[in-house]
């Protein structure tokens, strides 16, 4: 039987980082500070990523390039990466970030395929919903409640798992 199926997200849009929760202006401000700590000599985009920790814990990402281009990382995985890597048991809360684009701030950019992928990973091992915000030179922010939002139908560790 063929049927129709539709995936639908939804999501927070505000107009002005000054709407959003003391907390979540204190995160996004951080995220914005960090792009100023991208190494990002070849394309000159920066992008800054704070996760706030349960713990009330911030740590800090931004994109890391390379001569030898696909070395590089993004800001979403070097600081998810990093949060992981140093508090490996204290789940992430939210991930903020900030992409200080000049060619296309009339419009929100959103994490790259790969690093969604990440951010699943984190979220399906924690078993609680990691919160998205993100913000570009155009003011506008955009709140998702967990990254699977930005990557329905995503693969994780249950496919791999034997009956
Ligand atoms: N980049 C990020 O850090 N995050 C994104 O969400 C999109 C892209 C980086 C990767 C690379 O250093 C530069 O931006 C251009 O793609």
């Amino acid at each position: 039987m063929k049927e129709n199926q539709t995936i639908s997200v939804s999501y927070l849009s505000y107009g002005n980082i000054s709407e959003l929760s003391d907390a979540d202006q204190l995160l996004l401000s951080k995220a914005i500070e960090l792009s100023n700590d991208a190494y990002a000599p070849y394309s000159e985009f920066h992008v800054g990523a704070a996760v706030l920790l349960k713990s009330g814990e911030v740590v800090a990402g931004s994109n890391q390039e390379n001569a030898a281009y696909p070395s590089g990382l993004c800001a979403e995985r070097v600081a998810m990466f990093a949060a992981s890597a140093n508090f490996r048991d204290v789940d992430m809360e939210t991930i903020a970030i900030y992409a200080a684009s000049e060619t296309t701030a009339q419009k929100q950019i959103s994490p790259c395929g790969s690093c969604r992928q990440v951010m699943v990973e984190y979220e399906v091992k924690q078993a609680n919903n990691v919160r998205v915000l993100l913000m570009n030179s155009s003011k506008e922010v955009w709140e998702f409640n967990s990254c699977k939002d930005l990557l329905p139908l995503a693969f994780d560790f249950t496919a791999l798992k034997k009956q």
